[in-house]
């Protein structure tokens, strides 16, 4: 019989892991028992920890006391069913435990997939509830899965920030900086704010992916972190991916008032960001939510609307990575392990990404 098996990470020391193992759970009435295929993992998957509490990522996918469960983007099959309209044997696109199985309670299923309704996921951000039918799906394409999995929520947050920037006529005054250059977030954002007129964009980044960023071709130049006093004085916005507060601290302290806006967006410098702390000179940093910009823009072009221009810029940009982007897939919890392990210590080269499987 297979076992269900949850890869954990300790909450309040992630380098810290193991593996739990127990009999898969049976689907109740109205529920549907998920088995859960690939999920890619990345920088963004140590954020879902590093705020785990504070953004209660922790909550999606409950584990045992002092431990979490990560949450991942992948693709799943319908193993088991007791919901309606919800067949066994679909394949699935959504959030994920990193787990081998997930029980579900399908809301709404129709042939483009289902909400998760569970009741623990209620007061939980509603953009991570939507499990999409692979076969009615606009992004999805057979070939291209993995770059999907591990590109896909990313890249919805670049369309968003893009669309901001666009939005708030930040796009064109001044540069764009944007920190950790070389994360797939930053390269996704990059790759859309280059198509615009009129945008100057710099890549900040550490010394050993300066090569790197150079040879991607969006960004206008690349900084590295100890050359921002490089920059030329003027208006400029800081998209911050990085977190690091010393990086923070430099970009505010060379432009101070001239920086026109400041976007908190991530945090893969994660054991960096209390450092530099003193008065941040310039506009306080703005935290930006991926999840808040698509209820505003559900609600002003609709969802559909949103996701089908998602899609259709989606489709240049992952043929794009795909043709350099380098996946290193692994099955099992010591492949898991590994490649949680190498995220976190930022020990992944910039052209690669893990494809995983427990
Ligand atoms: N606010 C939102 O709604 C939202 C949505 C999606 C993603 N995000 C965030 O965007 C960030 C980027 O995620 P991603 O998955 O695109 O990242 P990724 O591709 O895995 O990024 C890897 C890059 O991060 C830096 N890095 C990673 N680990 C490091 C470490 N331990 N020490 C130093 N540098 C390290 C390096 O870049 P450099 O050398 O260039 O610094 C590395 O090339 C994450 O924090 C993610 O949570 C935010």
């Amino acid at each position: 019989m297979t076992l269900m098996t949850e890869f954990l990470v300790k909450r309040d020391e992630f380098r810290e892991c193991r593996v739990a193992e127990s009999d898969p759970p049976e689907p109740g009435p109205g529920q549907a028992l998920l088995r859960v295929d690939t999920f890619g993992m990345t920088s963004n998957n140590v954020t879902y920890a590093v705020f785990g509490e504070a953004m209660s990522y922790w909550d999606f996918f409950p584990a045992e006391d002092g431990w979490g469960t990560l949450p991942t983007w992948g693709f799943a099959e319908v193993e088991g069913s007791e919901a309606e309209g919800v067949e066994a044997g679909t394949r699935l696109y959504g959030y994920l435990p990193s787990s081998s199985h997930l029980i579900v309670t399908p809301a709404g299923a129709d042939e483009t997939g289902f909400v998760d309704g569970s009741p623990h996921k209620a007061a939980l951000p509603s953009a991570y509830h939507r499990y999409m039918a692979s076969a009615a799906d606009p992004f999805y394409r057979a070939e291209t899965e993995a770059v999907q999995m591990l590109l896909r929520p990313l890249f919805f947050t670049s369309f968003l920030i893009d669309d901001q920037l666009d939005d708030d006529g930040l796009a064109t005054r001044g540069p764009v900086i944007v920190s950790s250059a070389s994360s797939k977030t930053s390269i996704a954002a990059a790759f859309l704010l280059a198509q615009r007129e009129g945008v100057e964009l710099v890549g900040l980044t550490s010394g050993r992916s300066v090569e790197f960023v150079e040879g991607l071709g969006v960004y206008d130049r690349t900084v590295s972190y100890d050359a921002v006093d490089s920059l030329e004085h003027g208006p400029a916005t800081y998209v911050d991916v990085s977190g690091d507060g010393e990086v923070g601290q430099a970009v505010h302290t060379h432009f101070g008032d001239d920086l026109v806006h400041s976007m908190a967006v991530g945090a893969t410098h994660w054991e960096e960001m209390g450092a530099g702390a003193g008065e941040l000179p310039g506009p306080a940093p703005a935290f930006f939510f991926a999840p808040d910009r698509v209820s505003k823009r559900s609600k002003d072009w609709g969802r559909a609307a949103l996701e089908t221009r998602v899609a259709d810029a989606w489709h240049p940009f992952s043929e794009w990575i795909d043709g350099w982007l380098e996946t290193i897939d692994g099955e099992g919890f010591d492949a898991v392990q590994g490649a949680w392990l190498d995220v976190l210590e930022g020990r992944v080269e910039p052209k690669q990404a893990h494809v995983l499987s427990l």
